[in-house]
């Protein structure tokens, strides 16, 4: 059993997966987790939902409490950032100065919000949400009188704001570049559906538009919004929720590959061996998507600390997890499993109209990813699929009468080649 000493940088989900997984394998080294937000690793999907609404509060949000890291001699360094590896000496230094030595250091940097390209993005009341002092922000002017909010672009971030924002009373819009709402990981009929909620809910939501300014008022407060073609709106409140870029500048200082993301082989190990990387940050080869791919998502977090820790540990484990990943709007539970994106053909299931439907989606006639909006079920059975492997074809998921639950199980052909199926943690 390796007794090294594990420095990781991070202490988001990943990095404290990586800290927890170590430890509970028996892990006897050094382990130090150095994560620059003060409070410590802590949960984010409730900081878009639940936190904001107010019905998850901020002690619910650690991931674990303080006693947690005594006990298991993590030694947690909150509010503390890497500032640079030196690989021949094998030690980091952060800012304040201190060097710290590593046997196996572990980036688990994730990302940062990108910010909006527009003169006047710097005003005070333009936000973007990632850590939990960006949270407490904005759930501070969420829970004042009602304002008028505009949320720059429709992803997951600016979705999920905008449904809690709407509920909590205020006028809100999104503000779309793309022709489609949530264009990066869902199919157009998952996009229409759900546009159609928060129309419903009294969002005005606009696609295909370009913020091209902002304005404040004498005090330097965020006003209103220019839109293409001259268009002005007003905006109180502005949340930008345009995509993140990777934190790769530690492992970019030192000659590490980096290319969106710091890229690693199957067992999360970047060019230098005493070096790995995952989480959000990495870039790694997936079998699912046959190249190298960077996954956003808790599960990706979780499944490849388990991969890194058990490779540290001695046994050499590669990352083949299927991804997963959730959202909540309104009453909408949006479930995703396999990578929908791959796709060239998809067959819906269900009832669309009434908002409880499933896309299949196939590549070359094989299945790569299922949606589902408000069908847990098939989401469940889908993803235990694709961790087995099947030949559910698209002519099979047509056929009237179709009923998922008689594939629970995969054709023996298929099971013999499949990777083994990874235990999979459940929503938080
Ligand atoms: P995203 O990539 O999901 O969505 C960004 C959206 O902004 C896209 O629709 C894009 O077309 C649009 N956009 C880009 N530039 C724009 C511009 N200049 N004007 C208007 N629209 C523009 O990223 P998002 O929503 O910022 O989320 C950040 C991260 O947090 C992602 O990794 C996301 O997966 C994660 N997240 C995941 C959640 C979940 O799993 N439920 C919930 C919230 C966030």
């Amino acid at each position: 059993m390796a007794t090294d000493s594990v420095v990781v940088a991070g202490a988001g989900q990943a990095g404290f997966d990586t800290a927890a997984a170590l430890r509970s394998r028996g892990f006897r080294g050094r382990i130090t987790l150095i994560g620059d937000e003060p409070d410590g690793p802590g949960r984010r999907p409730p900081l878009s939902k639940g936190y904001l609404a107010g019905t998850v509060l901020t002690e619910e949000i650690a991931l674990r409490p303080p006693s947690f890291y005594t006990e298991q001699d993590i030694e947690l360094m909150a509010g503390h950032r890497v500032a640079s590896i030196d690989r021949e000496r094998r030690t980091v230094r952060l800012e304040s100065g201190l060097r710290l030595p590593y046997g196996t250091l572990v980036l688990a940097t994730g990302c940062r919000p990108r910010t909006l390209p527009v003169p006047g993005a710097s005003l005070a009341g333009v936000l973007t949400l990632r850590d939990l002092a960006d949270a407490e922000d904005l759930r501070l002017r969420l829970t004042g009188p009602a304002r008028r909010i505009v949320v720059v672009g429709a992803g997951f971030i600016g979705l999920e704001v905008a449904a809690t924002a709407r509920r909590l009373g205020h006028e809100v819009t999104v503000v779309e570049a793309q022709p489609r709402a949530l264009a990066r990981a869902s199919t157009p009929a998952m996009s229409e559906r759900v546009v159609a909620e928060h129309r419903a809910a009294g969002v005005r939501v606009l696609l295909s538009r370009e913020v091209t300014a902002l304005y404040g008022d004498d005090s330097g407060r965020v006003r209103v919004m220019e839109l293409d073609g001259g268009e002005r709106i007003a905006a109180e409140l502005v949340v930008v929720g345009i995509g993140v870029v990777p934190r790769a500048e530690l492992a970019l200082a030192v000659d590490l590959t980096v290319g969106d993301g710091i890229v690693v082989d199957e067992r999360l190990r970047t060019d230098d061996p005493d070096i790995y990387a995952l989480g959000d940050c990495a870039r790694f080869p997936s079998p699912h998507a046959g190249r190298h791919i960077r996954l956003e998502s808790v599960q990706n977090a979780t499944d490849q600390a388990r991969c890194v820790a058990a490779t540290i540990c001695g046994e050499p484990t590669p990352y083949t997890a299927v991804p997963w990943f959730w959202s909540e709007q309104y009453a909408l539970r949006l479930q995703m499993a396999g990578l929908t994106a791959e796709h060239d053909e998809t067959v819906t299931v269900g009832d669309v109209e009434g908002g409880r439907f499933s896309v299949f989606c196939f590549r070359d006639g094989r299945l790569v990813g299922v949606e589902s909006l408000n069908r847990p079920a098939d989401h469940a059975i889908t993803r235990r699929l694709l961790a087995a492997g099947t030949d559910l074809s698209p002519g099979t998921v047509r056929q009237p009468g179709f009923d998922l639950k008689t594939f629970t199980r995969p054709p023996s052909s298929v099971r013999s080649h499949a990777p083994a199926q990874e235990k999979q943690t459940a929503p938080v």
